[in-house]
C-alpha cells in the first residue's frame, strides 16, 4: 500500500520540532519508505517549511484548539501544521491542502480526530485575515525565529535584523564550486545549460556558479568526475582571505565535511593537514577528497590540543571555521532554530576562545589566520578575535573588505541575504615577523 505522505510528514515534524531530531536524519530514516521521488520531494518540502515556519504555524493552531494537542497526539498536532503550511507557504489549492489534510489524520490512525483537523483548517481559511494580522504583531511568530534570536539580532544588527529574519524564511540558490582543477566555470556552466540546468556565473566569486533552485546534484553531468562540489558563495570567499601560495603548509583547524579545505587544494599546490574532532565527520572529507580527486592528510583530534597531535612545525596558514550557532545558515538548515537555544552561545564562545588561543602559537611568524563562522552574532565573532588581539601581541588585524555585507569591530560580517549568500564571519590575523 502507497504510504500516506502527509501523514508520514507528520509524524516526522512532530519527530523534528517537538522532540528535538534533526531534519537530516529524520529524512534519511523517513526517505525509504517512498519510492517514487515526487513524494519523496514532497515529503522534503513539507519537513523543511515545517521546520522553517514551525514557531508560526504552531502558536497559530495553539490559537484555533479548545485543547492544545502537541504533547498528547504530536502527530496531529504537526499535521494541523503542516496543513497551514501548504496553504500559506507552499500555496497549493485550499481544497486539495485540506482533503489531504483530513485524509491523513485518518492514515495517522485518528479517524476520529478528522472533524476537528477540518473544522480548525476551515476556520483558519475564515478568519485567516484577523489571524495573520495577530501572527504578525510579534516579531517571533511573524518571522517564525526564536524570540531570544529575534531579540539578538536586533540587539547586534538593529538597522538589518528584519531583512535577515526575512533573508532566512527564503529559498536560497543551489551554488557550485568549480573544482577548477579538473575544469573552468565557463566550460562546467556549458555542460550544465546543456543538459537543461540554468547555471550562471557568479558576478564576483571567481570559482561559483549559481541555480536559482535545489536540484540533486548527484546526477548533474561531472559530479562522479569530481568537476564540482556544492558550497555557497558566502563560504567560497575563505580561499580567497587565505592568501595561499604553492608548497605553502597549511592547516585546516575544523575540515569535516570538507568544503573549504578542498577549495584550499583546487587553488594551490600545498601541504594541506586537515584536522577535525568527530572521526564520523572527517570520514565525509575522505570521500570529499576523492571524488575531487585532491589529497590532504586527515588527522583526528582537538583543534584545542595541538600537543595531541602537532608535530612542532608551523603553519604558514591557519583556517579556524570555528564550530558555532550556525545562526548565519538557517535559510539552508531550517531546522537549526528550533534547536538552538540562547545558553549554546557561550558554550560555543567557550569553544572558539580554546581553539584559537591554542592554534596562535602554531602559527608562523608572517604567517595569517582566517577565523570564521556561519554565526551572525558578535559574541561569537569580533568579541572572540578582540580578545585574541589584545592577549598577544604579535597580533595583528589584516584589514579588508568585501563587495557585500558589513564591517564589523574587527573583520566582516556577510549577514544572510547580502548577496543572496548565507550568512558567515570572516576575520584576517598577521602574525609579527
Ligand atoms: C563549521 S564546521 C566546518 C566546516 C568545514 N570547514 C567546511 O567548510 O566544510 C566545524 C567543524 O569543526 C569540528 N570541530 C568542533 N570542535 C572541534 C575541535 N575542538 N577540534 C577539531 N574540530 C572540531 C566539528 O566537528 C565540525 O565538523
Amino acid at each position: 500500500m502507497k504510504k500516506d505522505t502527509r501523514a508520514l510528514a507528520a509524524r516526522a515534524l512532530a519527530e523534528i520540532a517537538i522532540r528535538g531530531a534533526s531534519l537530516r536524519d529524520v529524512m534519511n530514516r523517513s526517505a525509504p519508505q517512498l519510492p517514487d521521488p515526487r513524494d519523496r520531494a514532497l515529503l522534503m518540502a513539507l519537513l523543511s517549511e515545517g521546520a522553517r515556519w514551525w514557531l508560526r504555524f504552531d502558536a497559530a493552531i495553539d490559537g484555533l484548539l479548545e485543547k492544545p494537542l502537541r504533547h498528547k497526539d504530536p502527530a496531529v498536532h504537526a499535521l494541523l501544521v503542516l496543513g497551514l503550511v501548504q496553504l500559506e507557504v507552499l500555496e497549493l489549492q485550499d481544497y486539495a491542502a485540506v482533503a489531504a489534510t483530513v485524509e491523513a489524520v485518518r492514515a495517522l490512525k485518528r479517524p476520529q480526530l478528522a472533524g476537528l483537523v477540518n473544522a480548525v483548517l476551515r476556520r483558519w481559511q475564515r478568519e485567516r485575515v484577523s489571524l495573520i494580522a495577530r501572527l504578525d504583531a510579534q516579531p517571533q511568530t511573524r518571522h517564525a525565529h526564536p524570540a531570544w534570536l529575534a531579540s539578538a539580532l536586533k540587539h547586534d544588527w538593529p538597522a538589518q535584523a528584519e531583512a535577515v529574519m526575512m533573508a532566512d524564511n527564503r529559498e536560497p540558490p543551489l551554488m557550485l564550486r568549480v573544482n577548477r582543477q579538473r575544469t573552468d566555470t565557463a566550460s562546467l556552466m556549458d555542460a550544465l545549460q546543456g543538459a537543461g540546468h540554468a547555471a550562471s556565473r557568479h558576478e564576483w566569486l571567481r570559482d561559483a556558479l549559481s541555480l536559482p533552485h535545489s536540484v540533486d546534484v548527484t546526477r548533474m553531468p561531472g559530479f562522479e568526475d569530481g568537476l564540482f562540489a556544492v558550497q555557497d558563495g558566502a563560504a567560497q570567499i575563505a580561499a580567497d582571505l587565505a592568501d595561499l601560495h604553492g608548497g605553502m603548509r597549511v592547516l585546516d583547524a575544523c575540515a569535516a565535511p570538507g568544503g573549504k579545505a578542498c577549495h584550499l587544494l583546487e587553488r594551490a599546490e600545498i601541504d594541506l593537514t586537515a584536522l577535525e574532532f568527530d572521526a564520523g565527520r572527517a570520514e565525509r572529507i575522505r570521500e570529499n577528497l576523492m571524488r575531487l580527486r585532491l589529497n590532504a592528510r586527515i588527522v583526528i583530534g582537538d583543534a584545542g590540543a595541538p600537543a595531541e597531535w602537532w608535530n612542532g612545525v608551523p603553519f604558514e596558514r591557519i583556517l579556524i571555521d570555528a564550530p558555532c550557532s550556525a545562526t548565519g545558515v538557517l535559510r539552508r538548515r531550517p531546522d537549526v532554530r528550533l534547536h538552538r537555544r540562547e545558553s549554546d552561545i557561550a558554550a560555543m564562545q567557550l569553544q572558539q576562545r580554546r581553539i584559537l588561543s591554542a592554534l596562535w602559537p602554531l602559527l608562523a611568524p608572517g604567517g595569517r589566520l582566517v577565523y570564521i563562522t556561519c554565526s551572525v552574532l558578535r559574541a561569537e565573532n569580533e568579541a572572540i578575535v578582540g580578545e585574541l588581539l589584545a592577549q598577544q601581541i604579535d597580533a595583528q588585524r589584516v584589514p579588508f573588505t568585501l563587495p557585500v555585507g558589513q564591517p564589523a569591530a574587527v573583520g566582516w560580517q556577510i549577514l544572510p541575504g547580502d548577496g543572496d549568500l548565507d550568512g558567515m564571519y570572516y576575520a584576517v590575523l598577521h602574525k609579527q615577523a
